[in-house]
Parts: structure tokens; sequence; C-alpha cells
């Protein structure tokens, strides 16, 4: 079995001419819309080998980083499409519009491609609500029996775990891990660093993640999987084109994996970089070559990098161009949008933390800043009257967001996508000792469940319409 990696978690999976590919992100950028573009880093030119002749295209889940209609606008439709039986409907009907036939496949339900056999894995129920409903994959060779497991966005699944404990299946050979925790430069906010523990302070809007984060999927994977012996990093290989600090916001995993073999001698860690081919666990000398690097965005992108470390300044950043809609408007649409969530607030672990605080006015606050004035206002929620009250300060507020109003409006409007905005427009802060569960607890992890697609399944659809009226047009 041999695979190739195609940039951030994008697979290309062959055995003898069976050729799969895995979340396809064939383009430079992706999401929704090109103005708020992400671009896949490190910089790679992919080649119409990658995508031409494929066997079947596998999708894990609705996020944009794993779903791209433009990428898939490029593949023959007569190509299957699987994804699993819980994934939102107007992905499906994306896909279908676009002209592909469509298999929904449920946890444990195997299939046979030509050379190999592919069985679909639910999410691990524990995963944070976002990615709950991601699938994950076990391919296995029936030319030699070789398996590789790919772990993607979710905790390892449960139905996966209990049939390795039951040998029903063997350990898998290789196992692909997403490690989305990016590692930016201190003081500046990565899409997961409002989820991160702190060290020092007591009100944590920053804190080393990286590598402890890298360690610790390992050793829980490790748990599971527990003679594993081959690991390969890949995931965060993306930024957001509107930044000012470069290649920081992503993992470099080749380097990731140099930094944590020493924690596993055990293992072997590869990091996964674009054009990187593996055979049965191997990596090989040569790099496909069908995967070219961009050189000029690479250089383009250190040059910013390095601008950045001369000049480390950091603060919020406005993705969205000015608007006709007002700093007043777009605050006072916010505020009323989060009111309206109130039994979605009040039932969910964030609510629980809200109200354990004993003091229902001064528990929760939202900084809204106007993204040309750079004023800002501070609204302080009272979750026992269901109200807003403007304030002075948030020094006292245990949990807050703070986040560029046009930014989060257009979010809550659904013209952009939560994670359009994530690690650049918003960030939050939270008490480590009221709420020690990151996950659990962060005014932002609320906040991607509260607006993430599969709550938002009508802002979704409607995206993926303005995108596929797009590909028609061209
Ligand atoms: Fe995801």
């Amino acid at each position: 079995m041999e695979y190739t990696f195609i940039g951030h978690q994008s697979w290309l999976i062959e055995e003898g001419n069976t050729k799969i590919l895995l979340d396809p992100l064939l383009e430079d950028t992706f999401g929704f819309d090109q103005r708020y573009g992400i671009e896949v880093v490190p910089p790679r030119i992919v080649g119409e080998g990658i995508y031409k002749d494929i066997d079947a295209i596998l999708l894990s889940h609705e996020h944009s980083d794993h779903f791209h209609l433009h990428s898939l606008n490029k593949i023959s439709r007569k190509t299957p499409v699987y994804v699993g039986c819980l994934t939102i409907q107007p992905l499906i009907d994306a896909v279908e519009k676009l002209g592909f036939t469509v298999h929904k496949l449920k946890s444990r339900e195997k299939i046979i491609i030509g050379g190999l056999e592919i069985s679909a894995y639910q999410a691990h129920p524990k995963t944070v609500l976002w990615e709950s409903r991601v699938y994950q994959f076990l391919f296995r060779s029936f030319k030699n029996n070789y398996s590789l497991f790919i772990a993607v966005d979710a905790l390892i699944s449960k139905d996966f775990e209990q049939d390795i404990y039951n040998k029903d299946i063997p350990q898998p050979d290789s196992i692909l891990i997403s490690n989305n925790s990016q590692i930016p430069p201190k003081g500046v906010t990565g899409s997961l660093d409002n989820l991160k523990i702190p060290e020092n302070e007591n009100r944590a809007r920053m804190g080393a993640l990286g590598l402890r984060l890298v360690k610790g999927i390992i050793i829980n994977y490790s748990d599971l999987v527990h003679d594993l012996e081959h690991i390969i990093l890949c995931g965060g290989g993306f930024m957001k084109t509107g930044d000012t600090f470069g290649e920081f916001m992503m993992s470099n995993q080749g380097k990731v994996a140099q930094l944590a073999a020493p924690l596993f001698p055990d293992k072997k860690i590869d990091g996964a970089v674009p054009g990187m081919v593996f055979r049965n666990g191997e990596l090989l000398e040569e790099r496909s070559i069908n995967i070219s690097e961009n050189i000029e965005r690479s250089i383009a992108l250190k040059e910013k990098f390095l601008n950045f470390l001369q000049c480390p300044e950091w603060n919020l950043k406005a993705v969205s161009e000015s608007s006709l809609f007002s700093f007043q408007e777009c605050c006072e649409k916010i505020l009323s949008e989060v009111l309206s969530k109130h039994h979605q607030i009040m039932a969910s672990e964030f609510g629980r933390i809200l109200v354990s605080t004993g003091n229902p006015n001064e528990c929760f606050a939202l900084t809204l800043i106007d993204g040309n004035t750079k004023l800002e206002k501070n609204f302080s929620y009272n979750w026992k009257t269901n109200n807003w009250k403007e304030i002075g300060n948030v020094e006292n507020i245990p949990f807050g967001i703070r986040a560029i109003a046009l930014d989060f409006f257009y979010v809550v409007i659904g013209k952009i996508q939560i994670w359009d905005i994530a690690g650049l427009a918003v960030s939050s802060w939270y008490d480590p000792v009221l709420g020690n569960n990151p996950i659990k607890y962060s005014p932002m992890g609320f906040i991607y469940s509260l607006f993430g697609e599969h709550f938002n399944t009508n802002h979704f659809e409607k995206l993926c319409n303005e995108q596929i009226k797009e590909i028609s047009i061209v």
C-alpha cells in the first residue's frame, strides 16, 4: 500500500491500480469564500496525476478543511463518493448537485474497492461536539494484509477500539494522526489556543500547547493501540490569508515529529510534508512527481515570517472588508443572536459553569471591536434575566470573548463560518480555577459548538449553494 500526502489532511491511498482520495484539497486555498480564503501550507502545486482515474473519494466530515467543492469539481463524476451516515445532509446534497453519486457508510461498515478493503468508523462519542460527526477509516491491502488507520480530527473511534480489543481486526501497522495543535508564536492566538490550560496566569488567553498536545495525543493513541509502532502526523497545514505572521500558523509536522521522536524512543514518528510518499510504513526517498513545492509562495511566506519576528506585534485582525453594516448594527445583531440561544447556553457545560460562579450578572462578557476605529464596547451577560448590559471594563469577569464585531456579525448571519475567524478575529479567556476543563468550559469551545456547521445546517447549505453557483458560472 502506498499513501501520498497532498497537504493539510488530504491523502491519496494506492494499492496497485486502485486509487482512493481522502478529503481532497487540490487547490492552493480552501474555504467557502475567496475573500476569507485559507491557504494550504507548506504551499504546493497539485498535479492532475493525483486526482485522475480515482476509484473512490472518502469525505470524513463537513469542515471546510476536509470538504472542498472546488477540489471535488476537478474529479470525474463517475467516481463514487463515500461519507459516514451521520454526515449532515447539505454536504450530501451539494456533492450530488455537482453530479456525483454519494454512498453512506455505517460505523464498522466495510467496502471493497480494487485491492483495498476500507472500513468506516464513527468518531468516539467523547469527541468535542464540533468534530462529533467525523468518520475515520481503516485501509487494508489484500496483497500483503498491510493496514493503515486514518484518525481524522476526532478522538479515536470507540468502535475501532472495541474491534481491536475483541480481536475482530488486527492492530493497524501504521496510523495517521491529525495533529491540529499548531505552534503559533508567543502572543498569537491559533484556532485552538483558547482551549489551552494556562500555566501562570489567572485569566488565561495563552500558554504552551504545541508539543504538549502532540505528546498527549500519542500517549492516548498508544494506550488504545498499544503495540503501534509507526505514527505519521499530519494536519494543521494551513494559514489564514489575512494573517500577518507568515508560516507560524501551520504545524510543520516534519519539525514536530523530529521534536517528538525522543519522547517516544520505541516508536517511529514521521511528520508529513506535501509530496511525501510512504510504502507500507516506510517513507520513500523519492517525492511524488505530482506534487511540487510552490517556491514563489514559500519564499513570500518565509519573508512574512521574518518580518513578523523583527516586529512581533499581534492583535485581533479583521478578516472582513469594510461593509455597509455599522458597528452599532453589528453589535445589536450579535447580542440578540446570543440571547436567542439562551436555552442552548443554559443546557451546555458552559452554561453550568456560568451558573456555578454564583454571580449571574458578572460571569460572561463579550468585548466587541470596531475593526476601523478600534473602538471597543464591553457587554456583560445575565443568565438569570437573559439580558446584556454595557459595562466599562471586563477585569472581573471570569469568562469572555473578544471579537471584531463585523466578523462575528458575518458568522451569526451565516455569511462566513466560525472557522474563518477562529484564531484571527476572535479570542477568548476563561478562569482556569472555575472551569478547569478548557474543552468543556472555554467560551470559544462553546462558540465553536454554537455556530459550527452541524448546528447551522441552513447556513452551511447556503454557503454550499453559493459555491456551486460559482463553479457552474466558471
Ligand atoms: Fe474538523
